[in-house]
């Protein structure tokens, strides 16, 4: 289906060559930029910031000169501080793990103000109550289906479960919203997470891991066509 996004996560892309990397994976048919920051804090490991992002949006375009939108997710505690800076940097979707934050509502508000597309991100044991009160507010389910930290970890499969009933909730707010999905996702798995209710689709190690991002794109287009 049209509607499809592949999101390849650059924490799996070569850190020396960053700038390559995204061009590479746009031109092999990226349709997002997933841009994983990592703290030290709220998971043990540490990325990037806003000065790489914003370094790597003049090379988020395609050919034609379209932007490729880049999309934050955010892994660190606490939340709009760092939000606000990206939103200066560049991205254009900003997701949080509501656990990280003391004001979800207001931290989901602020990236909105700052002219980005707010989300919020699920980790595998936490529920989706705060959407009760939240899913008016937002662009973005983020629904993870690894423990946030590390690429190259294996699909969680009770994800599957909370991604059916995120789009329940979709379905009964009317609004547009993406469902996204992050963690373990392969050509050969991926269309059991778009079958739940999946519109976006997050890979890492499965996409840089391997020498013809291309190929990897187009077998993953092929398996959500099927
Ligand atoms: C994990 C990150 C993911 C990660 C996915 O904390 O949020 O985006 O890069 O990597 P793979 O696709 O290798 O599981
Ligand atoms: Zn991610």
């Amino acid at each position: 289906s049209p509607t499809h996004r592949i999101a390849p996560s650059l924490l799996s892309a070569d850190f020396a060559r960053l700038g390559d990397e995204v061009r590479n994976v746009i031109e092999a048919g990226a349709d997002w930029i997933h841009f994983d920051v990592m703290d030290n804090h709220y998971v043990p490991n540490l990325t990037f910031g806003p000065m790489v992002c914003s370094a790597l949006k003049p090379h988020a375009r395609r050919a034609d000169g379209t932007a490729v939108p880049i999309d934050v997710h955010l892994m660190v505690e606490p939340v709009d501080a760092l939000a606000q800076l990206f939103a200066d940097a560049g991205a254009d979707y900003i997701s949080f793990h509501p656990e990280a934050s003391g004001h979800v509502h207001r931290s989901v508000q602020a990236i909105r103000a700052r002219g980005c597309k707010p989300g919020l991100v699920f980790n595998p044991a936490t529920p989706l109550d705060v959407l009760d009160w939240t899913i008016d507010e937002i662009d973005l389910i983020l629904i993870m289906s690894v423990n946030p930290g590390f690429g190259g970890q294996s699909f969680i499969d009770s994800a599957l479960r909370k991604v059916e009933a995120a789009r329940r909730r979709i379905e009964a707010s009317g609004r547009d919203i993406r469902l996204e999905v992050d963690g373990g996702i392969k050509a050969d798995n991926i269309a059991r997470v778009a079958a739940a209710g999946a519109d976006t689709f997050v890979a890492g190690s499965a996409i840089f891991g391997k020498p013809d991002y291309r190929a990897v794109i187009a077998d993953m287009r092929r398996a959500l066509e099927a």
